[in-house]
């Protein structure tokens, strides 16, 4: 959360003061904003949930998953992507991104087995991921898309809104994202049985209070279901959303024209496959060496992508424990329906993956950012990348000098 004001306090004010907090009441504020997101987003649907790993899960089970599939997720994201797809039973697949730090299309291509039902594209740090490349191979080889947009709140792809391009789109409102009610999450979809099943993995007993279509036979769902207050500041803040990411992107601008220069020492932007849609909340360097990564990041506030403590596979315990579920008995990893799926995470896997990410720096942006700070900010990547990049020439004179001694013992 970028910004939160007296409008956010007038606004659960006012709903503490009406003393109806939960959200199946008359001009509830949870329904408004589900249709105003819905609208902002460009489907048919909203739904609001208690968080975006209960969004994931109930994008899932809105689309069938469970036990007997397979759900390709990337090395780079937060654990609660593969935690949900174990969640409604199902097995994900980790593998490779690419450059763009997002899940790689070819990597998805050779990933595909004859358990595969759906992927889901993580747009990590506001960065969209190839999404035609991506609806293209789902298509063709008739898979689901669900698409992680939990860190992509106010983005796009090519001018399309993220979350509504694959088949749901799932969204988090914690405290960490774009737009935040504190905690919160939720799932948006054209297709309205995938809304229903959603609505009815939210909160089991929706359909008491909205009427059951009687399409959808109801199941036993959790209860995740958002309160009034979640609703009313999300209201407020997606008034905010769109001034907030518009600065973000003219801060990011102005970065990328104050450090062009860089580029003849070496420096290289990160690529990006939308790169003027994207939440432009990170500036990212991709650099030659893990080395010189680690000196940027030494030299100015920055972090490494891989080193964050939490969006690498490497770091998902339970997942690579095979701990999928609190009970043994319903933990897919041992389920009969998923015999014969993949579920070895092996040593050594996504090499490329850990490469990329432990070579891409990035510098954060903020709506609230004066001219001097971004100024600021503009002259740190400079000293920085000379840094780094003197740490890989100098590198390389070292591995040249190894190498003529090295040559100089084969002539010995
Ligand atoms: C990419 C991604 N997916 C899922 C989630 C889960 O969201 P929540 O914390 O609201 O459950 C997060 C949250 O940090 C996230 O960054």
């Amino acid at each position: 959360m970028y910004l939160a004001g007296e409008e956010e306090i007038e606004a659960i004010a006012k709903v503490i003061r009406s003393g109806k907090l939960f959200r199946y009441r008359e001009d509830s504020e949870c329904e408004r904003f589900e249709k105003r997101y819905a609208s902002h987003l460009g489907v048919r649907e909203f739904a609001l949930g208690a968080s975006g790993t209960y969004g994931l899960a109930a994008g899932l089970v809105g689309l069938g998953i469970g036990p007997g599939d397979e759900v390709l997720v990337p090395a780079h994201t937060y654990m609660a992507t593969a935690t949900a797809v174990l969640a409604v039973g199902a097995i994900p697949v980790i593998i490779d991104i690419d450059e763009t730090i997002t899940i790689s299309p070819d990597a998805i291509s050779d990933a595909i087995g004859p358990h595969t039902r759906a992927i889901i594209p993580v747009h990590m740090w506001g960065a969209a991921c190839n999404m035609d490349a991506i609806m293209e191979i789902a298509e063709h080889r008739r898979l689901l898309v669900l698409e992680d947009v939990c860190q992509g709140i106010g983005g796009a792809y090519e001018g399309r809104k993220l979350g509504s391009i694959g088949h749901a789109g799932a969204f988090s409102f914690n405290f960490f994202k774009n737009m935040s009610g504190g905690e919160g999450g939720g799932i948006a979809t054209s297709d309205p049985k995938v809304a229903e099943r959603a609505r009815c993995y939210i909160d089991p007993c929706h359909f008491y209070w909205q009427g059951r279509n009687d399409e959808t036979r109801p199941f036993a769902g959790v209860g995740a279901r958002a309160s009034e207050l979640l609703g009313a500041m999300l209201n407020v803040q997606l008034d905010r959303l769109d001034g907030m990411i518009l600065s973000m992107r003219a801060e990011k601008k102005r970065i990328l024209a104050g450090t062009k220069h860089l580029g003849n020492l070496g420096l290289r932007v990160t690529p990006m496959n939308s790169a003027d849609h994207d939440c432009a909340t990170q500036v990212m360097f991709t650099l030659p060496t893990e080395a010189a990564a680690q000196a940027f990041v030494e030299t100015m506030p920055a972090v490494v992508a891989g080193k964050t403590g939490r969006h690498t596979f490497t770091q998902w315990d339970q997942v690579l424990m095979h701990e999928g579920a609190h009970h043994p008995a319903i933990n897919p990893y041992a389920l009969p329906a998923n015999r014969g799926l993949r579920t070895e995470y092996r040593e050594g896997m996504c090499q490329q993956s850990l490469d990329i990410l432990n070579r891409t720096v990035m510098v954060a942006t903020n709506p609230q950012h004066s001219d001097e700070e971004v100024d600021a900010i503009i002259h740190n990547i400079d000293q920085a990348a000379r840094v780094a990049l003197e740490h890989v020439a100098l590198d390389d004179v070292v591995l040249k000098s190894q190498q003529a001694v090295d040559l100089q013992k084969f002539d010995a």
